[in-house]
């Protein structure tokens, strides 16, 4: 694993961005795997700072979402669709209709779902890019710790620590969904690249534990030490 230790989140940001932004540039039509949380904010800030200033084109790009809460409507403003336009696609030139893909919260068949997005993905030929944050347990996507990991797209229930983590969000933590629909660890191994983000003091414990080189399925992040091309940017705090 490659590791660039960056000064603070500002850092983590830029570089992350200057990723994705080369891959743009070297295959236009490129797929790229996206993660949500707040880690990746301002990567995607940064993103449309370049697209404004005419350095790079989503016109081709298309994107797979990683995870989404279940069950949860698209205008609910703490879903995973809701918060990517608003933060990031509604502000850049990609085709929103055709190639923005995110798992549907409101799915009736959820086996059904998983299934065609799985698919859809190597439909699309594969990511090329796969952009990751990091949970405190070190779940990615919503691939939380256990004692056995999904493979495939799925759907899952989330741990009491994922959903306090994650109540900051929400006015209520009663109001935090119990479970999500997730690419898989096999799904995310897949992509050809993988990036991932990891900022402040509350990641430091999982980066530690991604980084002693063991796997275990009670940190999901480490099964990325079997990958070939996987970078971890992470700051100082991140680094402790
Ligand atoms: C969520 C997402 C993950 C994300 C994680 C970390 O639970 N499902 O994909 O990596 O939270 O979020 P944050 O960056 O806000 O710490």
């Amino acid at each position: 694993m490659r590791i660039i230790k960056c000064k603070d989140y500002n850092e983590v940001s830029e570089v992350a961005a200057k990723i994705v932004a080369a891959q743009i540039t070297v295959k236009p039509n490129c797929v790229l795997g996206l993660p949500t949380g707040s880690t990746p904010v301002k990567m995607y800030k940064n993103l449309i700072k370049m697209y404004n200033r005419g350095e790079i084109s989503f016109k081709e790009v298309i994107t797979f979402n990683l995870d989404e809460y279940y069950p949860i409507s698209r205008d609910n403003e703490q879903s995973y669709f809701y918060f990517m336009h608003d933060t990031f696609f509604n502000y850049i030139d990609i085709n929103r209709e055709k190639n923005v893909n995110i798992l549907n919260g409101e799915a009736d068949n959820v086996q059904e779902e998983c299934r065609r997005y799985e698919e859809a993905i190597s439909k699309a030929g594969g990511i090329d890019l796969q952009v990751l944050g990091i949970g405190q347990n070190g779940h990615i996507g919503f691939n939380e710790p256990a004692d056995y990991l999904e493979s495939n797209t799925h759907v899952t229930a989330l741990t009491q620590s994922t959903i306090k983590a994650n109540s900051r969000f929400f006015n209520d933590i009663e109001d935090v969904p119990k479970q999500a629909l997730t690419t898989g660890i096999w799904t995310i191994l897949k992509s050809k690249k993988i990036i991932i983000l990891a900022s402040g003091k509350a990641k430091a414990k999982a980066v530690k534990e991604l980084l002693s080189g063991k796997i275990t399925t009670q940190n999901p992040s480490t099964m990325l030490n079997v990958h070939n091309d996987v970078t971890l940017i992470v700051d100082e705090e991140a680094l402790e």
